[in-house]
Parts: structure tokens; sequence; C-alpha cells
């Protein structure tokens, strides 16, 4: 496909929903990780797709509402250990594969998610636990 960001490349809005579909109803369906996240994936769901198209060169949806990212501060409530990240990906995996994500597009995207997934791991470290508001970034 072409375009100027791999958000447009891999398909837009559509696509980006459609992968995030694709990879919550997966984490639905592995115990271990679904322990991890709340009874509700549903604000998990859109803030990540917010946060892809964001991540992927769209518009900046996430950071309008939610300010700076912060990552791997907004993870430090949830206890994730390495193969949590291993399944993290290889749920992703699946996703991007699913709506068509494959190639050198699939490649450049797995070249930052892989890192960024292992950078969430928090199981062994002594971080605050309590979460981060949704608008601490606010004040
Ligand atoms: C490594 C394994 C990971 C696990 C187990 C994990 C788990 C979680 C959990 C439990 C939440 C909180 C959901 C909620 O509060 O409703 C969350 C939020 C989120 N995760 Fe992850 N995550 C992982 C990796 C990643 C990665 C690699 C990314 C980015 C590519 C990511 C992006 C997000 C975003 C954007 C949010 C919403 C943050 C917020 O605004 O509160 N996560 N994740």
């Amino acid at each position: 496909m072409s375009g100027e960001t791999p958000f447009e490349r891999v398909g837009g809005r559509e696509t980006v929903d459609a992968i995030v579909e694709a990879f919550y109803d997966a984490v639905a369906a592995d115990a271990p990780l679904r322990a991890v996240y709340p009874d509700d994936l549903a604000p998990s769901r859109e803030k990540l797709a917010l946060f892809f198209e964001q991540w992927l060169g769209g518009e900046p949806r996430y950071s309008e509402r939610y300010g700076h990212p912060r990552l791997r501060r907004r993870h430090f409530p949830f206890v994730i250990a390495e193969h949590h990240a291993r399944s993290w990906l290889t749920h992703m995996r699946a996703a991007l594969e699913s709506q068509g994500v494959t190639g050198d597009e699939f490649e450049a995207i797995w070249g930052r998610l892989e890192p960024l997934a292992h950078h969430m791991v928090n199981a062994h470290e002594d971080v605050p636990r309590d979460p981060l508001p949704d608008d601490a970034w606010l004040t």
C-alpha cells in the first residue's frame, strides 16, 4: 500500500482498529495474560487504538486526550513479567499479520514494537504501583 506514514501504508484507522480488535480477542482468550488486565477490556482497547494511530504516524489522538503516553509509567500498576511480554508480542504479531501487515512494513513496525514490549516488563522492580490518572498531564 502507498502512503507517507506507516499508519497510511497499513490502511489507516480501519486497519488499526481491526488490529486492536484481533489483538484484544486473543488477549481475552489467553488466561495468564488476561489476568493482568482489568475486568473491562474496553478502555484499554480504545486507548491502544488511539495510541497506535499516533505511534504509526497518524494523528496524535492519544496525546490530545491523555497527554504524553508515559507508557512504562502507566503500566506500573500492572505486574508484567517477561512471559507476559512474549505472549503480548505473539498476539500482536498474529493481529498484524491477520490484517495483512507483512514484509518490510511488518519488519519496520516489529523492530520498534519488540523492544517496547520488553521495556514494559516491571515484575521484579520496585516501582510505584499507584495508577496515573488519565488527566495527570493537566496538573
Ligand atoms: C508487554 C506486555 C504488555 C502488557 C501485559 C500490557 C498490559 C496493559 C494493561 C494491563 C493496561 C491497562 C489497561 C487499563 O487500565 O484498562 C495497558 C494499557 C496500555 N497499554 Fe499495555 N501492555 C503491554 C505492552 C504494551 C505495549 C508494547 C504497548 C505499546 C505499543 C502498550 C500500550 C498500551 C496503552 C497505550 C495503554 C493505555 C495506557 C493508558 O492511557 O492508561 N502496552 N497495557
